[in-house]
């Protein structure tokens, strides 16, 4: 067994159906070799089929769950996904500050579910553009939250081109612009950076197993920084990776259903 290598804290919402978020980000750091820990920002009653209630977590305990861990057993890179409201994205913003302003940053832009529901406020989005996004080492929004973020349209992949460079305008070091919503055979997704952009591209599988790619991708990446890969290596690696997990995926449920995060873990001990 390899050592285990790359402290993640993982600052997301807890999905009860295991495909999604904080769920899906434990399984994948795990399955990557690093050590997830988390800051819950909210509880969901969720499955395949959608979100059906939200419980969000006080404020001071989300602070107290970042703090007690980054001063403890310390944290190589951070990865945010719902954040949900203003005040959320404040509080963690002044704890990556105050105690991991060292760390790589994975912000994962999470506005709405697979199944519709809204995962942040609407007046949050100006918060998220301000106050996360130039935290970031790497930004990972989809086409709809591109769209949002810039007021453009995200159709094609000279979008993803145009519009990655626009963001990278307010201030992260990387943006990974995913093209799961785009049409067409290929998945294609645009890494913009400092140096440049290179687009990756893989087959399109035809499934309706996709629930929780978003924060799997997002999470491998940060697996992948906080192990010390660049950010070029680290979504490479997490592509692969993802596109394993949908293409094994278990079947389970009877809407978006989960992938399988564990298609490199042996039940050999
Ligand atoms: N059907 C598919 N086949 C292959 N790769 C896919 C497929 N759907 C998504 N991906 C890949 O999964 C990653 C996530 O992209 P996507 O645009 O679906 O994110 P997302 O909308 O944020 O996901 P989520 O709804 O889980 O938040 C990208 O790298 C994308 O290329
Ligand atoms: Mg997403």
């Amino acid at each position: 067994m390899a050592e285990m290598h790359g402290r993640v804290l993982i600052i997301a919402g807890s999905d009860s159906g295991g495909g999604a978020g904080i769920q899906a980000d434990i399984k994948t750091v795990t399955a990557l070799g690093g050590f997830a820990m988390t800051a819950i920002t909210a509880l969901t009653a969720q499955n395949t089929c959608g979100v059906f209630a939200v419980h969000e977590t006080p404020l001071d305990m989300i602070e107290q769950q970042i703090d007690v861990v980054a001063d403890d057993l310390g944290v190589d890179c951070v990865k945010t996904g719902m954040l949900a409201t203003t005040a959320v994205i404040e509080t963690v913003a002044a704890r990556l500050d105050a105690k991991m302003s060292t760390s790589a940053v994975v912000v994962d832009p999470v506005m709405i579910a697979k199944g519709g529901h809204s995962l942040l406020a609407g007046d949050a989005v100006a918060a998220m553009r301000t106050t996360m996004i130039p935290r970031a080492t790497v930004l990972t929004p989809n086409a709809p939250e591109a769209e949002t973020l810039t007021g453009q349209t995200v159709k094609t992949v000279d979008d993803l081109r145009r519009v990655g460079t626009q963001l990278m305008a307010l201030g992260p070091q990387a943006v990974l612009m995913k093209g799961g919503h785009l049409a067409g055979p290929q998945v294609t997704d645009v890494l913009v950076t400092q140096n440049g952009q290179h687009v990756f591209e893989s087959p399109r599988i035809d499934t309706r197993h996709t629930h929780g790619t978003g924060c799997t991708t997002a999470s491998a990446i940060a697996a992948g920084l906080a192990q010390g890969l660049s950010i070029e290596a680290a979504v490479a690696r997490a592509r692969k990776f993802v596109l394993a997990a949908i293409a094994a995926a278990p079947g389970y449920g009877s809407g978006h259903g989960p992938l399988n995060h564990a298609h490199t873990v042996t039940a050999d001990c």
